[in-house]
């Protein structure tokens, strides 16, 4: 658990209240400032624990002390990217009835489990009008379940990106223009590989391969993607589906053989470093580049492409909190989700974050050039689609098992058993497919 420097403050003045009344006025000085009297929080969970991800939650925490001095914030991260041990954490924390005043979530089905328990507090008054206008449709309706709203976007994200080492790619003469297609790019690592580049792509833990596999899924195009996050890839022999695991297979071929060790910043890492030319990822790891940790310029060390054949996509992955029932400072909740949802709120978590607002009337002067970019790629894109291992394409228990299926094709490499292990498991819970995805 991390405590703000208001809320250190707070608990500073607690304790010495506390101590002092037992020395001078007895016990019943001490009875009148109990912590749960004294103390007005905030709690919030989140996985925002890389160095990128930390200044910017940081910065949209210091708008909500800004404006409401007088809430301790008690920040309580768990570690792992994508929110995979969060995941766990806090369902049990909210089935036990302990749920923090907000936490983070993705848009989408993630929070499908919490809306069906009647876990979540109706939040359709924070979403005004004005902040309707300015919210883009899709991200708005990934925020309703029922018809009602019960979370609140913080920002879009992008996953379709490779994130590659200018300097490798200059003195090996890779010009990413020619990056289109999965020949090419397989036929770059091997220029790569001839220079004596060991590793042309680097790859971190477990999810970070489901990630890769999900953008490789999505170069296959978006009848199929749109098809396999509605649940109709159901044969073990789908074409579509065993080129994409056989792509995954060479593109492993390329990897980093310690990637099991590897968190999602390690991996990015590895560009920062030169150790490796090519990471996909989403665009988070520009927290890692920028100012916050490396302090790269972009289009100078470092720059970016789509993922080979989805260049004309725009993968999202977008980061809400809620208002859990039975919070212990429900005020405190719809503050937060005020800040939150505002445009100080988004302007000072995303430009650190690597994000694009979730609002379209964003201070861009407060952006970086990455972030510029991806802003145009947004609004001219022809396909956006939802992220499955980031939780909004498709049921959760699917997300869950996808990433353990596709851990062990990293070791095993037996596309015919993994596609089995995927058309079979989307039949099993076939039920709860209750979202129809309309991407083409
Ligand atoms: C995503 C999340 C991002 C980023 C990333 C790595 O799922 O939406 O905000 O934090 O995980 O932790």
């Amino acid at each position: 658990m991390e405590l703000s420097s208001k809320a250190k403050f707070a608990i500073a003045i607690l304790v010495t209240a506390i101590v002092v009344g037992g020395v001078v006025g007895g016990i019943t000085y001490a009875v009148l400032v109990t912590p749960e009297e004294k103390l007005d929080a905030l709690e919030i969970y989140h996985w925002w624990t890389s160095g990128g991800e930390k200044a910017a939650v940081d910065a949209l925490v210091d708008v909500f002390i800004a404006e409401y001095p007088d809430v301790a914030v008690i920040q309580s991260p768990v570690s792992g990217g994508a929110g995979f041990t969060m995941l766990g954490v806090i369902k049990s924390l909210v089935l036990a009835g302990e749920a923090p005043d907000a936490f983070q979530m993705h848009a989408g089905y993630e929070g499908y489990p919490y809306y069906d328990a009647n876990l979540l507090e109706k939040i359709d008054h924070l979403w005004t009008d004005e902040l309707k206008a300015v919210i883009p449709d899709v991200v708005e309706s990934m925020n309703m379940f029922g018809g009602h709203y019960y979370s609140m976007p913080v920002n879009i994200h992008r996953n379709n990106i490779v994130w590659y080492s200018t300097k490798l790619l200059d003195d090996n003469n890779i010009k990413v223009d020619d990056l289109t297609t999965w020949t090419k790019f397989f036929d770059a690592c091997d220029t790569l590989k001839t220079a004596g580049v060991k590793y042309p792509i680097s790859m971190g833990t477990t999810w970070t391969a489901a990630h890769a596999f999900e953008q490789i899924a999505a170069s296959m195009g978006i009848d199929f993607y749109e098809d396999w996050i509605n649940g109709k890839i159901t044969s073990a022999t789908d074409e579509d589906l065993l080129d994409a695991l056989g792509i995954f297979e060479t593109y492993l071929g390329y990897v980093n053989p310690d990637h099991a060790d590897l968190t999602w910043d390690a991996a990015t890492s590895m560009i920062i470093n030169n150790e490796s030319a090519f990471n996909i990822m989403g665009d988070w790891a520009n927290g890692e580049f920028g100012p916050a940790v490396a302090n790269y310029t972009f289009g100078v060390e470092y720059d970016t492409f789509a993922v080979p054949g989805t260049a004309d996509m725009y993968s999202l992955t977008i980061d809400c909190f809620q208002h859990p029932k039975n919070v212990a400072h429900p005020k405190n909740s719809d503050r937060w989700l005020e800040v939150v949802a505002s445009k100080a709120g988004q302007d000072a978590f995303n430009p650190i974050k690597g994000s694009i607002s979730a609002r379209t009337d964003a201070d861009l002067t407060k952006y970086g050039a990455y972030q510029k970019s991806a802003v145009d790629d947004f609004k001219k894109v022809t396909y956006m689609y939802p992220s499955i291992v980031h939780g909004s394409g498709a049921p959760e228990a699917f997300k869950v098992k996808l990433s353990d299926i596709i851990s062990a094709f990293v070791e095993d490499k037996d596309a015919e058993e993994a596609a089995k292990d995927i058309t079979d498991y989307t039949k099993e819970i076939i039920d709860e497919y209750t979202v129809i995805w309309d991407l083409a």
